[in-house]
């Protein structure tokens, strides 16, 4: 049986998950998840058990702590509890570490320097990764650059002046504590220098001392602290320095954004959760700016304010309350964030739902007022429900004028703007920073899609159409039709990431095309002879449909952007 146990130490009460089993005629108890010095919500208890029988392979275990999650279930709600359990079901998500072993055998991700025994917080992206990983980033460009007319792009360096890091505040700021375990040797981040209990034995653990977060390098022959530059650790600084060229070039007034997508480097101490925390990554930024005054005149938010979210506000987390649900029009007359901010934060929200991610996996987090970064006054983070619990996968700071003012000061050149409409000079004011990591992205759409169909004998990977990898895949239904599949191929190709497979029964291609999340086969059969028709068959529900062959490019467009429904693009067989 598990239950929760509070330990007090040097005066501070400390929370464990502990269970007892009954072996032979003793009852052993070992400590088997340690929750820090907040009490544990049941949700929390629950999600932590989740987590254990995704992690537990012997089936044994797993029944019992199955047992156990439907004791904890029947347990007397909580009443300062409104949350949205109904609809968050309990499920079993496959653990961080089965993910890593799946995305490595089918080809999206490899351990860097596998050869050589891996290289930590370093990924590989493989054949399909790479495709699923520009289709995110092409999906996020179009969405927040192509399609705004207040958006541009621009493709910085990674290495930039080395006073751009002193004057964002990253040389003195960008640090995390760091915190050791003598017994068990482990190594944690910590946030703040007030203690950290070892997550491994719950013993004390010894502060190192603050650890800046940048990987450092150097430019030119010579050694030396003149020489000596940074990788960039978010894209965002770049933005901030070019602002005022891309403002004049192309020729944007306020309100208006700038965009980048790129690489970003920080020597995190202890990476770890496969893509979710590693030393190279991949940033997808906007820095919007907006009129100082005008943080609260987006005329853009009727468009959202009906829209529902769920939140975890700094109050909820104060009150030990779980999250609730809001519409963006709250958020804004509460006061917990401006029009802008909500506005933006509505925008990404919207875009998850849109590429498919499950509307219960998905919520906001209010960041509390100690967590704040140095350079922000707000901050949310759009968090993904992983097995590993809530976590960020976008975050979004309301970065005022920091950045700017600070970059005035340190390189004294005037990055004002001239407020037409009032015929004054301002510093323009960043309401929102979405910021959005590519990797987290693609790891929460790949949980998302992941499905282990126990019916159909194998894994479906339910990608949205617009994301899959290989948008279609093409099979002779035997090898004599070669000839014609292949040319039907050849053609697809010039337009799609298609895919062909001739070895096999169809129904093995059939369930090779699903793992990987082919959403679309095409079947060339002897009736295509006679007909100029060809099957296609959609990955979701297995439907089939007869359409022609000329039809064939137009009808595959029009269902990778869900354009029509299956059932009607074509004749439906039965
Ligand atoms: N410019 C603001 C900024 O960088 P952040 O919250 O530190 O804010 C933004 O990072 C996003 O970048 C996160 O929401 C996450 O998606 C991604 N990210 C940050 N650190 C990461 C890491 N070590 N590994 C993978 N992604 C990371």
């Amino acid at each position: 049986m598990a239950y929760i146990v509070k330990k007090i130490i040097s005066g501070m009460p400390y929370y464990y998950l502990r269970e007892s089993k009954r072996i032979g005629d003793k009852v052993v108890s070992k400590n088997i998840a340690y929750f820090g010095k907040k009490k544990p919500l049941k949700r929390e208890i629950k999600e932590k058990l989740q987590e254990i029988n995704v992690r537990a392979d012997a089936g044994k275990s797993r029944l019992h702590n199955l047992i156990q999650l439907k004791k904890i279930d029947s347990m007397k709600p909580d009443n300062k509890d409104k949350s949205f359990k109904s609809i968050d079901k309990p499920e079993i998500m496959l653990s961080i570490n089965d993910m890593a072993a799946f995305c490595k055998k089918k080809g999206f991700v490899y351990p860097n320097s596998e050869i050589y025994g891996g290289y930590a917080g370093f990924f590989d992206y493989g054949h399909l990764g790479v495709e699923l990983k520009n289709n995110i980033k092409k999906e996020f460009w179009s969405t927040f650059v192509h399609q705004r007319e207040d958006v541009v792009g621009i493709d910085g360096t990674i290495i930039t002046h080395p006073k751009v890091w002193k004057a964002s505040g990253h040389v003195d700021s960008f640090t995390d504590y760091i915190y050791k375990c003598d017994k068990c040797k482990v190594v944690v981040k910590g946030d703040n220098d007030k203690g950290m209990k070892c997550p491994k034995c719950g013993g004390e653990m010894q502060n190192e001392g603050r650890f800046n977060l940048m990987f450092t390098t150097q430019v030119g022959p010579t050694k030396g602290d003149e020489n000596k530059s940074y990788l960039r650790p978010e894209t965002a600084q770049v933005i901030f320095t070019n602002y005022k060229l891309v403002q004049d070039s192309a020729r944007q007034k306020l309100p208006f954004g700038i965009a980048q997508i790129g690489k970003a480097f920080r020597n995190e101490i202890s990476p770890r959760d496969f893509l979710f925390r590693s030393r190279e990554f991949e940033q997808f930024e906007i820095e919007f700016f907006v009129h100082p005054n005008k943080v609260n005149e987006c005329p853009y938010l009727s468009e959202v304010e009906n829209m529902k979210v769920q939140i975890l506000t700094s109050q909820n987390q104060e009150n030990n309350e779980e999250y609730i649900e809001m519409t963006i029009n709250e958020l804004v007359d509460k006061k917990i964030a401006s029009q802008w901010h909500a506005y933006w934060l509505a925008q990404y929200y919207k875009f998850f739902l849109a590429s498919g991610i499950q509307a219960s996996h998905l919520r906001l987090r209010e960041h509390l007022k100690g967590e704040l970064a140095h350079y922000a006054s707000a901050c949310f983070d759009i968090e993904y429900k992983f097995p590993f619990g809530w976590k960020e996968i976008h975050g979004d700071a309301d970065r005022g004028q920091f950045d700017l003012k600070q970059h005035m000061e340190f390189s004294k050149s005037n990055l004002e703007y001239y407020y037409e409409e009032s015929k004054e000079k301002v510093i323009p004011y960043v309401a929102a920073e979405p910021s959005q990591g590519i990797d987290r992205a693609f790891l929460a759409f790949l949980y998302d899609a992941y499905n282990d169909d126990k019916e159909r004998g194998n894994i479906i990977l339910k990608l949205h159409p617009k994301l899959a990898p290989i948008k279609v895949g093409v099979f002779p239904l035997v090898n004599k039709l070669e000839k014609e599949a292949k040319e039907i191929f050849n053609d697809l190709k010039k337009e799609f990431v298609a895919f062909y497979d001739r070895s096999g029964s169809v129904g093995r291609r059939y369930a090779r095309a699903d793992e990987i999340g082919i959403p679309f086969c095409v079947t060339v059969d002897f009736e295509s002879l006679k007909d100029e028709s060809v099957t296609i068959r959609d990955r979701d529900t297995t439907k089939q449909i007869r359409v022609e062959i000329e039809d064939l490019k137009d009808i595959l467009n029009k269902l990778i952007n869900t354009e029509i429904v299956f059932e009607k693009a074509g004749k439906l067989l039965k």
